[in-house]
């Protein structure tokens, strides 16, 4: 299924500017937390790069039949310091994504009746308030000088769940195999 109305295309365009560039970031936010001495706060920031691959593959390939070139404007978080206020920066995009962007464009959707970009819009804001709080935790723990506790972190391919430590064995969100899930 691919999407059929302009408004709810354009909000899938920006998803994927959006998902696109926090993907990038915390890859750069990752290799700076190491350098700072947080092995498990790069783990993290690699990780949750990963959900933002799947939340931006969703939105891409529900515009599979939408081809050929589009300027895209989407909101991105800038800023390289240390990694307490690189958090922030994490932090601050998946509020936003959280409180305002993923609900309008999932509302969006709704009213027009455009099922695959739901599930997509959904799936992206399910793992984002996962990913507020985890980016909370890491900079609480930043703050004191001292790395996250964890040992792994488990990734659903589909739809960007994310859990510390153990997969689930069906991801709660799509119903995705402990099987499936990337582990970092
Ligand atoms: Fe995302
Ligand atoms: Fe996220
Ligand atoms: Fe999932």
């Amino acid at each position: 299924m691919a999407v059929k109305n302009a408004m709810t295309a354009d909000f899938l365009r920006s998803a994927y500017g959006g998902e696109s560039a926090a993907h990038m970031r915390y890859l750069i936010w990752g290799d700076m937390a190491e350098k700072e001495g947080f092995p498990n706060i790069k783990r993290l920031f690699y990780a949750i790069a990963y959900a933002e691959q799947a939340h931006a593959t969703n939105h891409f390939k529900e515009l599979g039949e939408q081809v050929g070139p589009a300027t895209v404007t989407c909101g991105a978080e800038f800023g390289a310091g240390k990694t307490v206020d690189n958090l922030q920066g994490a932090i601050d995009g998946e509020r936003h994504e959280v409180e305002q962007m993923y609900p309008v464009y999932l509302n969006a959707a709704e009213f027009q009746n455009e099922k695959g970009a739901q599930r997509a819009f959904h799936f992206a804001l399910e793992a984002e308030k996962i990913h507020v709080k985890l980016f909370e935790d890491a900079q609480k723990s930043a703050r004191e000088g001292k790395d996250i506790n964890i040992q792994k972190v488990y990734i659903c391919p589909i739809c960007g769940y994310t859990v510390v430590d153990n997969a689930p064995d069906v991801c709660p969100v799509c119903g995705a195999k402990k099987e499936m899930f990337k582990e970092f």
